[in-house]
């Protein structure tokens, strides 16, 4: 038996014709000897009638099959009878009358049904993936990856990019995250890393000349995992030579709004928002802010120190600060069992507390400031929080990095709570002049922001004698609902410059020669002003797809402590092994 068409291709306009349907039973419905089958494959389901008293093989196959079970069947289509036909189905007007089948597969019971809605554990579910991605909305994800993939070749190559392979055996690439290594069985102690990212190389291949590279490649990290993380994940990676930010800003949402329209049809507004990392942390407490949600955040520091609230001005004496968030109009969502439980939102981003203000009808306040804080001071609040009647604003006090993260959190926590977050909006944001540097007061040292190659603002280079936490980089993210797709910067492309930023990170000439010899060499050798991007391909695949989980997204994912469930990897090696890697485990 040879198929003709796939399951879901079958429609009234074969009514009549001879078919052949291959695939996976779905369901199994048995009516007085009439055995209804809907077949399953990767386009959808088509119903199939075994009437047992057509011949002896379809008799025998009826009485057989069970689901998931894998089958071939033949026969004619034909419109189901008045009032059997299924709406939801997009085959739902036809069946087809089965004259010939034949069991190519039997199957176990499987450990979970294969369903849209399947409730099993997702520990289950991992183990048997290959069960699991028999659901149709998996499937749909991975075709919805594989049009992405195809588009973003076609509109990079379209704009002159080259895909170029790059090694996974290579040398660690500082990214911010822990390496994978691999030993080394010929260079006795010696160890490959897996690429946290194709960086160096991409850099690489602007010195020789390739003027604009591209590659979707997988990039492999050690760091904690979180909804839209996994340990090895793969990015859209892309550099280019002689543009500024500009023109690989317009080349970039060209790429995105272009995969938005060829993939789910959706047109994204161009050209995207544009925000500086400074006005980021200011309004929303985050350098990767939800403009779904329409409130902001404003700092009240300056009304406190001597307001008489002696929690409040006790923390702004220390150096704390004060900020808030007004959920316009939104009082009478907030009855006292919930009011009660905010402490518990933001205690993970450690704040003790979020205090609230509740705005009644004469525009008193309802509070545990108002007793403590004067009538004057309080209307000079309300002002600069453009408090009125009706509305409910939210407060924390602490050290900047606890206020900025809890509200951060607690601002889009409150716009899905009170409804006001559009889960089906797309607000899309470049966030640019990161800052070059952080201090990492655990090593009392500079850390890169980005990654060491980005190129500090040429405006700022006279800071890194006076001031190096205020220079700006000319870094930049791309910014969707409140997730990062994408980061990248222009490059350093003077190995002076290069050396003056080692320098700045503490990175001494003698390991900066190295770990990235080779890279210094080749920006003394004629290295082009250069620049990039890369986008996290399954997040895109994830805002695509409109899911919150990233292991959605890849056909085999790890689980949230990095293994494997199926292949049961990682997993313990032989003696024999580990001596000819010349390791020995302690
Ligand atoms: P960055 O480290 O910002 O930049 O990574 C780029 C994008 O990759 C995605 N991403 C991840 N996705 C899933 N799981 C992970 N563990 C993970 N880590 C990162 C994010 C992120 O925005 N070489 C630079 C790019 C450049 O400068 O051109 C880089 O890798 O969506």
């Amino acid at each position: 038996m040879k198929r003709t068409q796939y399951c879901n291709d079958v429609r009234a306009k074969d009514v009549e014709s001879r078919v052949t349907v291959c695939g996976w039973v779905d369901t199994r419905r048995d009516h007085g000897g009439v055995v209804f089958l809907d077949l399953r494959d990767r386009t959808g389901l088509v119903q199939i009638v075994l009437n047992p008293s057509t011949n002896d093989a379809v008799a025998k196959v009826a009485h057989d099959v069970r689901t998931e079970f894998v089958l071939a069947a033949s026969g004619v289509v034909r419109l189901r009878p008045d009032g059997n036909a299924n709406p939801n189905m997009d085959t739902g007007e036809i069946e087809v009358m089965i004259d010939d089948c034949e069991i190519l597969n039997r199957a176990k019971t499987p450990p979970f049904e294969i369903s849209e809605d399947c409730a099993a554990a997702e520990e289950t579910r991992l183990k048997y993936r290959f069960l699991d991605l028999r659901r149709p909305n998996l499937q749909r994800i991975l075709m919805l990856r594989h049009k992405a993939a195809q588009y973003v070749r076609r509109y990079l190559s379209d704009h002159g990019f080259i895909e170029v392979e790059t090694p996974v055996l290579t040398k660690s690439t500082p990214e911010g995250a822990r390496d994978y290594l691999v030993p080394s069985r010929v260079n006795k102690g010696h160890f490959f890393a897996l690429p946290q990212s194709p960086q160096l190389f991409k850099q690489l291949l602007m010195v020789a000349g390739f003027d604009r590279y591209f590659q979707i490649v997988k990039c492999f990290r050690d760091e904690d995992l979180r909804a839209d993380r996994q340990p090895e994940f793969t990015q859209i990676d892309i550099e280019t030579s002689f543009l500024d930010r500009e023109d690989l800003f317009k080349i970039m949402e060209g790429l995105i709004s272009g995969l938005w329209k060829d993939t789910v049809g959706v047109d994204l507004p161009l050209p995207f928002r544009r925000m500086s990392y400074a006005e980021a942390i200011s309004k929303y407490g985050i350098d990767r802010p939800d403009l779904r949600v329409p409130w902001e955040l404003k700092e009240i520091t300056s009304h406190f120190g001597k307001s008489g609230f002696s929690t409040f001005d006790g923390i702004v004496e220390k150096g704390g600060i004060v900020k808030a968030v007004n959920c316009k109009g939104m009082m009478e969502k907030f009855p006292r069992s919930v009011l009660d439980a905010m402490k518990d939102v933001v205690a993970p981003y450690g704040a003790k507390g979020a205090l609230y203000i509740r705005v009644q009808p004469d525009g008193s306040w309802q509070s545990p400031l108002a007793k403590a804080i004067s009538p004057e001071l309080q209307k000079a609040i309300a002002a600069e929080l453009d408090m009125t009647p009706g509305d409910i604003v939210f407060i924390v006090a602490d050290v900047p990095k606890v206020v900025n993260d809890s509200l951060a959190f607690l601002r889009v926590h409150l716009g899905k709570f009170c409804g006001v977050l559009d889960e089906k909006q797309s607000e899309l944001l470049w966030v640019t002049d990161f800052p070059l540097l952080d201090y990492d007061a655990k090593d009392k040292r500079y850390v890169a922001m980005h990654h060491p190659f980005t190129s500090p603002h040429p405006d700022d280079i006279a800071l890194f004698e006076t001031d190096p936490l205020k220079i700006r980089a000319l870094a930049y993210d791309l910014v969707l609902n409140g997730s990062e797709l994408g980061g990248g910067s222009i490059r350093i492309h003077s190995s002076d410059v290069q050396s003056k930023v080692f320098r700045a990170l503490g990175i001494e000439e003698k390991e900066a020669r190295e770990k990235f010899g080779f890279l210094l060499d080749a920006l003394s050798f004629g290295a082009p002003p250069h620049g990039g991007i890369a986008f996290g391909f399954d997040r895109l695949i994830m805002m695509l797809a409109g899911t919150e989980s990233i292991r959605d997204v890849i056909a085999f994912p790890k689980t949230s402590s990095a293994s494997d469930l199926m292949c049961d990897a990682p997993s313990a090696v032989d003696a024999r092994q580990l001596k000819d890697l010349h390791i020995k485990l302690t």
